[in-house]
């Protein structure tokens, strides 16, 4: 969602905080500006539509200074116009603040603001937070006042203040949104997301919620909201600037289709050896704790809740532990019931999602432990969880996840499988199988990563339909899921649904008619009969089965009408590998619809907000 960028340093700030807004976009927005002061006052421009909009109009008038603040707005609270792009200044024009999260009591603090005398001139909630800042700092030091206003705030914020009376500093702070410093030399950032000042530094902060931090070209100075110092040390990030481009691919979803035999190879890393999976000391003891749970609860949204369905057919079924998935967005409103015998897994590339980020919040007021699945290190969300399992997949940019989510499999058979051992529930034979199985996974991803020219024929043949069915059973009914949400996310102009093939016939094949496409997952299974005839199904309704199907398997040719073939894994295991092909499809058939891949509209790639 928004993007933030803060910058103090010796460097042109109006292209930095551009080239560092840039880097946010994947993040989703409809927006963009800047507020820059010049040695006299602060100048704001801002533009509705992509950063070029914005980057086009200050070549034309361009804006210098030392200190600039910058923003990518995703609108929630009033439509995405001039007005309602960040940054908002106060009623004299002497600050300026960009705002990425939602203020739930800013009808209250707007009425006592307005009945002050304070002029507002956009629909936003953020508009309030300047406002009270410029009110407090009437009769406090602006860093009181800001910390002041702080306190005022209910609901969730990330926010970035600069002041035309403090000119070496800008001011920031989180609660419930992210926000990092980047600590560069001579040079300080704040930013939402790590990969906005990867190319300037890797040495990062992050902060926690309800904390301040006034950064300087010297460094930055934790608090907490009431202004009791906070040591923090830095951290250095494993990722350099070359995982966040896009590496001579058209769209960075593509290189990250790509990337996957990588991504999953370093998910396993350390982890997988010939005869036993191992993790770190903390998480070893952990799963030895959590392998007598009599339960767990996966939680995620989108693409990370289905691999929590996922997870379930792989943990019920081979680690014999019961299991309940659910979105965390209805798991928190529904009154779960939670104890010390269950464990929450939370699902999250970003670990900055607010519904399940509020799950696990919610999960450990309850008492239970809590395991998070992750791939942002120094995220919320790990850094609340008990325990967390790093899926190592390198950043994720596109929109629509993709390589997150095969190491989020991964990640799930190392738990599966590590869990399954610790309960007895993996005979020998068994377990050396899959031992050796999962070491082949990245290689089979390698291998499915070769039908890209047979998919994108079938995605050229199909990409005029506006209508799709994803169907599949047990492990591949996730997948089918995913594979529908893969082309609606990008490919807007498209309606598709995954289901369960056996749930077909109560209700949705009354759609079917000539010509329908519905994508089969079909691979090896002991439902494989089953899926064979919910294809004739269709196919005796004139629809067009596309269908991809185990390697080798010959009697598929004659119930399909277009055949994607991918290598043969064990079952649980399927899903990594059956998602190359399904990723590969949303992508072609959106690419020949012109859409708009990386960043489709209306999403954004870390849902900070309810
Ligand atoms: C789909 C997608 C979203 C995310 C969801 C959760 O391609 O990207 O559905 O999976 O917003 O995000 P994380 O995993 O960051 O919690």
């Amino acid at each position: 969602m928004c993007g933030i960028v803060g910058y103090v340093g010796k460097s042109p700030v109006v292209s930095t905080v551009l080239d560092s807004l840039r880097r946010l976009e994947y993040r989703g927005y409809d927006s963009a500006g800047i507020a820059v002061f010049n040695g006299h006052g602060i100048q704001v421009r801002k533009r509705t539509g992509k950063l070029k909009e914005l980057a086009a109009s200050l070549q034309h008038q361009p804006l210098e200074g030392r200190l600039a603040v910058g923003h990518t707005r995703w609108a929630t609270h009033g439509e995405p116009t001039e007005l309602n792009a960040h940054p908002h200044t106060d009623c004299r024009g002497e600050l300026a603040l960009v705002h990425n999260g939602i203020i739930e009591n800013y009808a209250q603090l707007k009425a006592s603001l307005l009945a002050r005398g304070h002029r507002f001139r956009s629909q936003t909630d953020t508009e309030v937070i300047i406002h009270l800042v410029e009110e407090y700092a009437k009769r406090l030091p602006l860093p009181v006042a800001f910390r002041r206003t702080l306190q005022d705030l209910r609901g969730s914020y990330a926010v970035c203040l600069l002041a035309a009376s403090d000119p070496k500093r800008l001011y920031g702070a989180r609660c419930g949104s992210p926000l990092v410093v980047g600590l560069g030399r001579g040079e300080t950032f704040l930013a939402s997301d790590v990969p906005a000042v990867l190319a300037r530094t890797r040495k990062v902060l992050y902060l926690n919620d309800q904390e301040a931090v006034e950064i300087s070209a010297e460094g930055a100075r934790v608090t907490t909201l009431e202004g009791k110092p906070v040591a923090r040390k830095p951290s250095l990030v494993a990722w350099d600037v070359a995982s966040a481009q896009k590496d001579g691919h058209a769209h960075f979803m593509l290189k990250e289709i790509h990337e996957q035999p990588a991504t999953i190879e370093q998910t396993l890393t350390g982890r997988l050896g010939r005869a036993q999976i191992t993790f770190d000391r903390r998480t070893n003891a952990f799963l030895k704790e959590l392998s007598r749970a009599e339960r767990l609860i996966l939680i995620g949204c989108g693409t990370a809740y289905h691999a929590g369905l996922v997870g379930e057919y792989m943990l019920e079924e081979v680690a014999k532990i019961p299991v309940d998935v659910d979105v965390a967005s209805e798991f928190r409103y529904r009154g779960p019931m939670l104890d010390r015998n269950t464990t929450v897994v939370a699902i999250t590339q970003s670990g900055e999602t607010a519904d399940t980020l509020a799950g696990v919040k919610l999960a450990k007021e309850q008492g239970a432990k809590v395991l998070a699945i992750c791939n942002v290190m120094g995220s919320s969300i790990a850094r609340q969880a008990d325990a967390v399992l790093y899926t190592h997949a390198g950043p994720e940019i596109a929109v629509a996840s993709t390589k997150a989510y095969t190491s989020q499999l991964t990640a799930l058979c190392l738990l599966t499988l590590s869990l399954g051992k610790l309960r007895g529930a993996i005979p020998a034979a068994a377990w050396r199988r899959y031992l050796a199985g999962l070491q082949e996974v990245p290689e089979l991803v390698r291998r499915a990563l070769r039908v890209e020219p047979a998919v994108k024929r079938a995605a050229q043949r199909y990409a005029s339909a506006r209508d799709f069915y994803y169907l599949g059973r047990r492990y591949n009914y996730p997948s089918a899921l995913e594979g529908a949400l893969k082309l609606k996310e990008i490919c807007p102009l498209i309606h598709a649904e995954g289901y369960a093939a056996g749930e077909m016939k109560h209700g949705p094949i009354s759609l079917i008619r000539r010509g329908w496409p519905v994508v089969f997952l079909a691979t090896e299974s002991p439902v494989y009969d089953k899926v064979a005839s919910n294809i004739e199904e269709v196919r005796a309704r004139k629809g067009e089965c596309i269908v991809i199907a185990s390697e080798g398997d010959r009697n598929i040719r004659r119930h399909a009408d277009a055949l994607i073939f991918v290598p043969r894994t064990e079952e649980l295991f399927s899903p990594i590998v059956n998602a190359v092909p399904l990723q590969l499809f949303a992508y072609h058939v959106a690419r020949a619809n012109r859409c708009d891949i990386d960043q489709p509209p209306n999403l954004a790639k870390s849902v900070t907000v309810e």
